[in-house]
């Protein structure tokens, strides 16, 4: 299934066949219906319009999903609903939980409206939209990288097509929270905190052993902070500033309040892109290989839509197809050790691009080098933000001791719980990080937050006695008012955990970042094994290695993603020009 958008998410169906119902027998009682279902962020209430034959209208009336991707996959859903007369409609890929949930709230109110299964009569058809058999730039990948060199391309005034294989835009990005990391910006300045590139640059290559390239970590410390002023621009609310592991200063932005910023950066992007008329976006549509010349030289693709492979040719391509983290037989391969990871990612993260990329010549770069994130969520199938950490909570076994600095790099963290009882942890906090974290609401609402008047209630919650973790939260708390941590060395513990009610989640690491992926140079060429650049590819994001050398630092993606985004859009549109 394909769904072409121009202008955000407005599907365009030129012929539709639809499932069933050209029985004219009366099916429902007309009128209107509230239907419940269960997403991913918690409960769905809509409403549902029916005459006696037809389903007329579905409004949601609440929804808990993250934004952009709820908003984006409820309006693919209704309009599939609604063309189909039924809710035997495909899911939206890449919103699987959100999408299931949606469709069992219309059924529930068509039940409700005493719906009468009828026969099918013919099956499910679709419009043939599809790309042009040219482009000047052809983008693979809809995530944060992808739309950011979508944007700076189309700024140029080239023709872009974009190919998403999932049904949804966003990615990765979509799912980010804690932050972007920009050092020098007037955000920081307007909060007096004092920040250099040279900084940046040190954190992380001291968070990467000193393994990353470090023309690459230059070039992205010093273009982050008008990374963040690209964003701005562009009307995204980046004006929180807070601290995630390994960095010296807070340059973690956010939006205010600490909500999360994947569906924020998404959203923004996204937006900005819907405004030009020179960029096309194709949903479910998987590239599948890439074209070359006699001269080696990339010039299109191979895509594959509805089951059929179309070949597209273009002057550039930018690969922004993203990691590995979701291929665990291919993390696996290069890391043994992670055999049967759960991971924090979306589940187009198959390494399809550095393969394709592979195929064609381009050198690849610290595959081995696959990051754990501290704190998944195994009750929610989500992973809890390192704000939550940054913003005061601890991390304690099951029997209510604390074990490590909760701010050491994610290996660190990662290694010590793997290290505990039945490989698990809490995340520990109070009331004031509630507060102090928006992100965290959304924990609550989808369900899998234990919460406790006092901290006797929670220890029982979690398995330890009350005096065990009474006098953890004590001694924690010592440390934070004389601001010396004496049993493990946080450097940073911006407040006490004292305001009931108090909280943990259970937590366990699982597989976030893969850290390698193919060569590129800083002006986002991919190079070949003999350090010869591939002419016409460029890559930008997670498909790419060496950024992050052994360890990514919090917050370092999305700062990688607009970076070197921005400048494979704008390298690709220099190269297109001199052709
Ligand atoms: O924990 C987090 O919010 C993750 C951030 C990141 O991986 O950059």
């Amino acid at each position: 299934m394909r769904i072409k958008y121009f202008l955000h998410t407005i599907i365009l169906w030129a012929s539709v066949a639809f499932i069933g119902c050209v029985s004219t027998a009366p099916r429902f009682q007309p009128g209107t219906y509230e239907g419940e279902g269960k997403g991913h962020g918690g409960d769905i209430r809509v409403l549902v319009t029916v005459t006696e034959t037809d389903i007329k209208d579905i409004k949601i009336m609440s929804m808990q999903e993250t934004a952009f991707l709820g908003d984006t996959a409820f309006a693919t859903l209704k309009d599939r609903i609604l063309k189909a007369n039924s809710t035997e409609v495909d899911v939206v890929s890449g919103a699987t939980e959100a999408s299931n949930g949606y469709i069992s709230a219309v059924q529930d109110a068509l039940n409700k409206a005493g719906f009468v299964a009828v026969k099918k009569t013919k099956t499910q058809g679709r419009s043939k939209n599809l790309p042009a058999k040219s482009y000047d730039l052809v983008i693979i990948g809809g995530g944060g990288a992808g739309l950011s060199a979508a944007n700076a391309a189309v700024a140029k005034g080239v023709r872009v097509v974009l190919f998403e294989k999932m049904g949804i835009l966003g990615g990765n990005t979509i799912r980010a929270t804690g932050g972007i990391n920009a050092a020098g910006t007037a955000i920081q300045a307007e909060k007096g905190i004092k920040d250099s590139p040279d900084l940046f640059f040190q954190d992380t290559m001291k968070g990467g052993y000193n393994k990353n390239d470090p023309e690459l970590v230059k070039t992205l410390a010093t273009k982050s902070a008008a990374s963040v002023s690209w964003l701005t621009d562009m009307g995204a609310d980046l004006s929180d500033v807070g601290r995630l592991a390994g960095a010296s200063v807070n340059r973690a932005h956010r939006p205010s309040g600490g909500a999360k910023v994947g569906p924020e950066i998404v959203k923004t992007l996204a937006n900005k892109a819907k405004q030009s008329a020179t960029l096309s976006i194709f949903t479910d549509a998987e590239v599948r290989s890439l074209l070359t010349n006699k001269q080696g030289a990339v010039t299109g693709v191979v895509v594959r839509i509805d089951g059929k492979d179309y070949k597209v040719t273009a002057k550039a391509v930018v690969l922004a197809s993203g990691g590995f983290g979701a291929n665990n037989e291919m993390a696996a391969k290069f890391n043994p050790a992670l055999k049967g990871f759960a991971t924090t990612n979306h589940a187009g993260a198959t390494g399809d691009g550095i393969l394709m990329a592979q195929a064609i010549g381009a050198a690849l770069v610290d595959m081995d080098q696959i990051q754990t994130h501290p704190t998944f969520a195994p009750d929610g199938n989500e992973m809890v933000t390192e704000a939550v950490r940054g913003n005061g909570a601890i991390l304690v076994n099951s029997a209510g001791k604390r074990f490590v600095d909760e701010l050491e790099t994610r290996d660190v963290v990662s290694a010590k719980i793997l290290a505990q009882e039945g490989k698990i942890a809490y995340l520990v906090f109070d009331n004031s990080v509630r507060k102090s974290l928006s992100a965290i609401e959304s924990y609550l609402k989808a369900g899998f937050v234990l919460e406790a008047q006092n901290l006797a209630d929670l220890a029982h919650k979690i398995g330890s006695t009350s005096e065990t973790l009474e006098k953890t939260i004590k001694n924690y708390n010592d440390a934070v008012l004389s601001k010396k941590d004496t049993e493990y060395g946080r450097s940073d513990m911006p407040r006490t955990l004292s305001e009931a009610p108090y909280y943990a989640i259970k937590v366990t690491p699982a597989i976030h970042h893969t850290m390698g992926g193919v060569k590129i140079n800083t002006s986002a060429q991919v190079l070949r094994t003999d350090g010869s650049v591939i002419p016409g590819l460029y890559a930008a994001g997670e498909v790419t290695g060496g950024v992050h050398g052994g360890n990514r630092l919090g917050g370092n993606a999305l700062a990688d993603i607009v970076t070197f985004g921005r400048i494979a859009g704008e390298n690709a549109v220099a190269y297109i020009m001199k052709k």
